[in-house]
């Protein structure tokens, strides 16, 4: 079975630059990602590549190697699923806001569509990929509406799920530590083992059974946010017993058994991943009645929601327990740097918990929208929209978050900021100028000598 026609539904963070990989390495094969939405799309198609819905450094050439060439975008869904060999499942999966399993489960109605709308075109055999972050065993239920509604076709259905990490994406796709792969159907694995073959070295790509891989997905996460929740909690007994959480880090990262990585203390992570495939993790160990199992990956979560109030408590405090009418100057909302992507980042509920003490917050970060900040503490819903444009201000100019700021607090650790001319900041802020460093960034030595009174994360 070789593979001429894939089709990607959903050109977001996940699909858009997978499938411009995949089109990369594989001239031969032709490539088309859809969505429903249309402003997305065309932002895909988009002559200036500045303008990518999606930034991720290096994206804009890979897609400019091969846009039009065998990588499409478009919005017509069912021609592009009626065309496809295999047709890759990325669209989102939110943790649910309703109903049975509010707040924890994930929120499979986009993929049930999906299902349904590939079975009630689909007239050739396909296989179908899941790309999205699922719970584990939702392969049955998609194996079980393909085949119930389908048109009579044989679908095969496989687990492929993807670690990229934002900011990084290029690179991670170009240069994965494992592809994984899991499916029942041998000749169906080997078609899409072959896709990434093009590539990545066949020792790197692993097959297992379905739930192997489905499960696999969430428990990475899982180990990888439970590392920084790990670091973040010594970062609080750092901080009282004058012990240097970068230090502790390094010390035990040398520890090969350790390792170096994930072990940053921040102001909490965030991304649409971490908290959702926990969440997502201990629903379904709660399902099973594995209620130890659920409070032992549930710490991880609560001791990220600790650390973000923790930091901004301590800003309150330490400006005299009153923020009211201060101007409180933020670098960076983005959830990490190198992304435009906002999502769970820790700026918003920091943000949230300053505002609720009425505190006047500047904002700059050099890749989110005024649009997409104020969207995010909409969605909240703690206070009005008006409110939030009342006390929240959005600058495109740095300088002018932080003129006359009461206190800096940097939320993402943009590498621009450590360049800034710190010398004319200090003298442009109010005293005593308070910098609060949620992702360790800046020289504590150089704004001590500046006059700063400077904070950093479990120090
Ligand atoms: C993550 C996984 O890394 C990736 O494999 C998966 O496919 C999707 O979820 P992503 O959310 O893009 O990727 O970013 P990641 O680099 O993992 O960072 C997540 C959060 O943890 C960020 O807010 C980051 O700032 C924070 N973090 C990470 C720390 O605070 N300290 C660290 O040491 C590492
Ligand atoms: P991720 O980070 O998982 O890529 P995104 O929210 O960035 O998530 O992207 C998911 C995309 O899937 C969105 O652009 C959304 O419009 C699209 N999508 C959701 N459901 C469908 C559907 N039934 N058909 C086409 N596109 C869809």
């Amino acid at each position: 079975m070789k593979i001429k026609k894939i089709t990607c539904i959903g050109a977001g963070y996940v699909g858009g630059p997978t499938m411009s990989v995949i089109a990369q390495k594989n001239p031969n094969v032709e490539v088309t990602v859809v969505d429903l939405n249309e402003a997305r799309i065309a932002a895909w198609n988009d002559d200036d590549l500045s303008l990518l819905p999606v930034y991720e450094p290096g994206l804009d050439a890979v897609v400019g190697e091969a846009r039009g060439r065998n990588l499409f975008f478009s919005t017509d869904v069912d021609k592009a699923i009626d065309e496809a060999d295999m047709i890759f499942i990325s669209v989102n999966t939110p943790t649910k806001t309703y109903g049975k399993g509010k707040g924890q489960a994930a929120d499979l109605k986009y993929i049930e569509l999906c299902a349904r709308q590939i079975a009630a075109v689909a007239k050739s055999d396909k296989i179908v990929v899941e790309k999205s972050t699922l719970p584990v065993r939702t392969a049955e239920a998609l194996k079980s509406i393909l085949d119930n509604t389908g048109n009579g076709v044989n679908f095969h259905i496989l687990s492929n799920p993807e670690f990229l990490a934002e900011g990084t994406a290029v690179t991670d796709l170009h240069n994965p530590d494992r592809v994984l792969i899991g499916g029942e159907d041998a000749e169906a694995i080997e078609a899409l083992v072959q896709v990434y073959e093009a590539w990545v070295p066949r020792e790197r790509i692993l097959t297992t059974n379905l739930w192997s891989s489905e499960l696999s997905k969430l428990v990475a996460n899982a180990f990888l946010a439970q590392r920084v929740s790990s670091i973040n909690a010594i970062s609080e007994l750092c901080e009282v017993t004058g012990a240097n959480v970068d230090e502790v880090s390094r010390a035990i990262g040398q520890d090969s058994r350790i390792g170096a990585k994930f072990l940053k203390a921040s102001v909490g992570f965030g991304g649409s991943c971490f908290q959702k495939d926990i969440l997502n993790l201990v629903y379904i160990a709660r399902t099973y009645n594995l209620h130890a199992v659920a409070d032992y990956w549930e710490q991880v979560i609560l001791l990220n929601d600790h650390q973000k109030s923790r930091f901004a408590e301590k800003i309150i405090k330490t400006m005299y327990n009153t923020v009211n009418g201060k101007q409180i100057a933020f670098l960076g909302w983005a959830f990490k740097k190198d992304t435009n992507d906002t999502r769970e980042s820790a700026a918003i509920y920091v943000a949230d918990h300053l505002l609720e003490e009425e505190a006047n917050i500047i904002v700059y970060d050099p890749k989110v929208s005024a649009e997409q900040i104020y969207k995010d503490l909409d969605y909240l819903g703690t206070r009005s929209p008006e409110e939030n444009r009342r006390l929240v201000k959005v600058v495109t100019d740095p300088y002018e978050a932080l003129d006359g700021a009461h206190a800096i607090a940097v939320l993402t650790e943009w590498d621009e900021f450590k360049g800034y001319d710190w010398e004319t900041i200090k003298e442009g802020m109010k005293r005593p100028s308070f910098v609060f460093d949620g992702r360790k960034l800046l020289d504590r030595k150089q704004l001590e000598e500046l006059g700063f009174s400077y904070y950093a994360i479990g120090e």
